[in-house]
C-alpha cells in the first residue's frame, strides 16, 4: 500500500480526553508508519457554527487560539511525529480555501441539504438561520482531504456520510474536467474500543458533556474523578456481590486492565473486591498509562515555541503539495492564471 496518503482534522473543541486519545489518536499514531500522512487541525470549521459557553464558533472566538494550541500539544505529547507527518493548521494553507471555493461550484446544494450532519448541527445547536459556511461544511472538508489528495481518512462512523461526499465530490471533478485530478477517497473506519463516560456505560465521553478524563488533568484529579464513579448501587459493602457488567469503573478496567480482567470480574462477582480498592487499582493503571503522555505534554506547555516551529514545518510541506494540486486544478478548469492567460 505504499504511496498512498491518509489525511484527517480534528475541530478545536478543546483539550482532549481518553476518548479522542483510544479512538482517534492511537489510531492515527499508527498509520504514521505506512502512510505519508497530514493532520490538521480545522479552525475554519469551528467557525461554522455560533457556538457558545464552552464552545468556540463564529460568535464566540475569544478561546480559538488557545484551543487550537491545546489539541496540538495533545497530538504531539501523544505520539504524532513531526518527522514522520505533516501536523499542521487548516487556515495556514489558503489553497485549501482556494479550493474550496472553487468545489462550491460544482456541489450541488441537493448533496449539502440532504447531509443528515447539517440537520444535527441545526438541530444540536438550535440554529435559527443556518449560515452559508454552515451547509458547505462538507465541501470545505472535501478540500481538506482534496487539496493533498488524501486516499484515506481515517475517521468515526459519524463521517462516513462526509467523505463519502468528499469522494463523488472528487469524481464529479474529474468527469467535468476530463482528467482523474483526484483519487478515489476511502474512509478507514477502524475498529475502536468504545470510551464510556465516567458517568455511566452507556454514554460516549465527550467534553461537552463533562464526563471526561482530559490527558491534560493531573493525577490526583484523575483519580478523584475515578474515586467519584458511581458504582454498583446494590453493592454497599466490600463483600456483597457485585455487578461488573454495567459498572463503568468495570468498564475502564476492560480497557487499562485487559489481562487481569477475569479476574477482577470474579472478584468483584464474589464479593471478594471492594469498590474502592478497585478504583484505586484502576487510577493507578490509567495514570501509568498516561504519564509519558503528560510528561512530553508538560514540556511542551512550558517551551511554546517548539509547538509553534512544529505547526509551522507541517505548514510547509503541506502547503507545497497543496500549491502542486491547485496549479492542476486551475489548469484543467482552464482558468487564466497568471502565467496562462
Ligand atoms: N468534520 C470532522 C469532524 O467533525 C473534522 C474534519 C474537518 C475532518 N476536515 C476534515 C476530518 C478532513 C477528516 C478529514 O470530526
Amino acid at each position: 500500500m505504499g504511496g498512498k496518503r491518509v489525511t484527517s482534522g480534528m475541530r478545536p473543541t478543546g483539550s482532549m480526553h481518553l476518548g479522542n486519545l483510544l479512538g482517534a489518536l492511537n489510531n492515527w499514531v499508527q498509520l504514521q508508519d505506512k502512510y505519508e500522512c497530514f493532520f490538521f487541525i480545522v479552525d475554519w470549521h469551528a467557525l461554522t457554527t455560533p457556538g457558545g459557553g464552552s464552545a468556540v464558533g463564529y460568535e464566540n472566538v475569544g478561546e480559538l487560539r488557545n484551543r487550537v494550541r491545546e489539541i496540538a500539544i495533545d497530538w504531539v505529547a501523544s505520539g504524532l511525529d513531526p518527522d514522520k507527518s505533516s501536523i499542521f493548521i487548516q487556515s495556514h494553507v489558503p489553497e485549501v480555501a482556494e479550493l474550496h471555493l472553487l468545489f462550491s461550484m460544482i456541489t450541488p446544494l441537493g448533496w449539502l441539504e440532504r447531509n443528515p450532519t447539517f440537520r444535527e448541527m441545526v438541530q444540536g445547536y438550535k440554529i435559527e438561520s443556518p449560515s452559508y459556511g454552515l451547509m458547505g461544511y462538507p465541501t470545505l472538508q472535501a478540500a481538506d482531504i482534496l487539496a493533498y489528495k488524501g486516499d484515506f481518512v481515517p475517521v468515526g462512523k459519524d463521517q462516513e456520510v462526509h467523505i463519502n461526499m468528499t469522494r463523488d465530490l472528487g469524481q464529479r471533478f474529474n468527469s467535468l474536467y476530463g482528467k482523474d485530478v483526484f483519487p478515489i477517497t476511502e474512509a478507514l473506519l477502524t475498529e475502536v474500543p468504545k470510551v464510556p463516560g465516567i458517568d455511566s456505560v452507556d454514554k460516549k465521553m465527550s467534553k461537552s458533556s463533562g464526563n471526561h478524563i482530559a490527558i491534560s488533568f493531573s493525577e490526583e484529579e484523575t483519580s478523584q474523578k475515578i474515586k467519584n464513579m458511581f458504582t454498583d448501587p446494590v453493592k454497599l459493602r466490600k463483600d456483597d456481590p457485585g455487578h461488573p457488567d454495567g459498572c463503568v469503573v468495570f468498564a475502564f478496567h476492560d480497557i487499562y486492565n485487559k489481562s487481569l480482567l477475569e479476574g477482577i470480574r470474579s472478584e468483584c462477582e464474589k464479593g471478594e473486591r471492594g469498590c474502592v480498592q478497585c478504583k484505586m487499582q484502576l487510577a493507578d493503571m490509567m495514570n501509568g498509562s498516561l504519564r509519558p503522555i503528560r510528561e512530553k505534554r508538560k514540556k511542551l506547555v512550558e517551551k511554546p515555541e517548539i509547538i509553534r516551529e512544529i505547526l509551522s514545518a507541517g505548514a510547509k510541506k503541506a502547503e507545497k503539495i497543496a500549491r502542486d494540486t491547485l496549479e492542476e486544478v486551475r489548469d484543467v478548469m482552464n482558468l487564466p492564471t497568471r502565467e496562462k492567460f
